[in-house]
């Protein structure tokens, strides 16, 4: 592999203020694809890129991304998390979107040697990690709607801390009702780009009445909980934890993967299905919603402390951190940071 050091490294940021995406390392990983196949992987500086105005991206949105992290320990040990299912699931996004799926494991081992040549740039404190950001766009330069025949995938990192401002204080969260992220049959399940540029007026408005997150529910019946945009959602129902079912239109969420499994593993009742707000609010109402959390790479395991649905705030276990979501939230990032062992199999070390 091709790999150009930067001649200039810039200042690290302090790794107590962090906060989310605002910081990219010294190099990145790209790798073209044109004339039916992908060219080999090449480390490089990170610098902008040179965009045709015509670029397919820019006009049709032809673009997904993915979002891991990697860790260092006290040690110097560095590892990533469940990498291989964010490039598996990436290819499927690809296939959605009409994308040309890539060589996991090629790819895999680039990134693993970006990361080692960036290895100074991993925050060690905890609640922080280096952020992966794999991207593929369509970059022909040419007017007509169809798939691209140009395609440039690249991966950027960044040192972050929590996702949220306010880190693991519960976040609000505001029903959204009148406008959908996506629907059965659409591109709701690939991370796709669309999707989030769908979910941006919904969120601001949340944003605007003090709310942290929309909520958005189905696209057919405006009933059914799907997601947060930047994560799934989980509903603490008397002793049932419950989270939509991947339907078509929600993303299948490796955190929330990992959320079923632990919980599975550690004997709590989980159920994927269909979960309608009006279930929730009888819930709430007979005192029987015990927690609400979310997951996602980014905001990891994430309590919710107010949901608002039609005028309605109900306030969750009195607005704190429940002892389920605690539990997970320890469980996983102590199984990222190897406070805890890894049972599942998820962790694998760059060396
Ligand atoms: C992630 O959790 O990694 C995401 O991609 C969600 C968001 C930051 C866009």
């Amino acid at each position: 592999m091709k790999i150009t050091l930067s001649k200039e490294l810039k200042q690290k940021p302090d790794s107590s203020k962090l906060g989310f995406g605002k910081y990219f390392t010294d190099h990145m990983l790209v790798m073209d694809y044109e004339n039916n196949a992908w060219k080999e992987p090449e480390i490089v500086p990170y610098a902008p890129f040179q965009i045709a105005p015509a670029m397919n991206i820019l006009h049709y949105g032809q673009g997904i991304f993915e979002g891991a992290k990697a860790y260092k320990n006290s040690e110097g040990k560095i590892t990533v998390f469940r990498i291989d299912d964010n490039f598996k699931r990436m290819n499927k996004s690809a296939q959605r979107m009409c994308m040309p799926t890539f060589d996991a494991e090629v790819v895999k081992n680039a990134l693993f040697e970006l990361i080692k040549i960036e290895k100074d740039w991993i925050p060690t404190q905890p609640g922080t990690a280096l952020y992966i950001r794999p991207t593929l766009i369509a970059s022909e330069e040419v007017l007509g709607v169809h798939a691209s025949k140009k395609y440039k995938f690249f991966i950027i990192l960044s040192p972050v801390g929590s996702y949220y401002a306010h880190g693991l204080t519960p976040t609000k969260i505001l029903v959204e009702e009148h406008f959908v992220r996506a629907s059965i049959g659409g591109t709701g399940e690939a991370k796709c780009m669309g999707n989030y540029a769908a979910s941006l007026l919904g969120g601001e408005l949340a944003n605007s009445k003090g709310y942290d997150q929309a909520l958005w529910l189905d696209g057919n019946e405006h009933k059914y909980v799907e997601e947060v945009g930047s994560m799934n959602m989980f509903f603490v129902i008397g002793d049932e934890v419950v989270t939509p079912a991947l339907v078509g239109s929600i993303l299948d969420g490796i955190t929330r993967r990992s959320c079923i499994e632990v919980l599975k593993k550690y004997g709590y009742k989980v159920s994927e299905r269909r979960i309608s707000m009006d279930e929730v609010v009888e819930a709430y109402e007979k005192g029987q919603l015990k927690e609400s959390f979310g997951s996602g790479t980014a905001a990891v395991v994430s309590p919710v402390g107010l949901i608002t649905y039609r005028g309605k705030d109900m306030i969750i276990n009195d607005g704190k951190m429940g002892e389920i979501t605690s539990f997970l939230y320890d469980r996983i990032t102590g199984i990222q940071s190897e406070r805890y062992e890894d049972e599942f199999g998820w962790v694998t070390e760059i060396k």
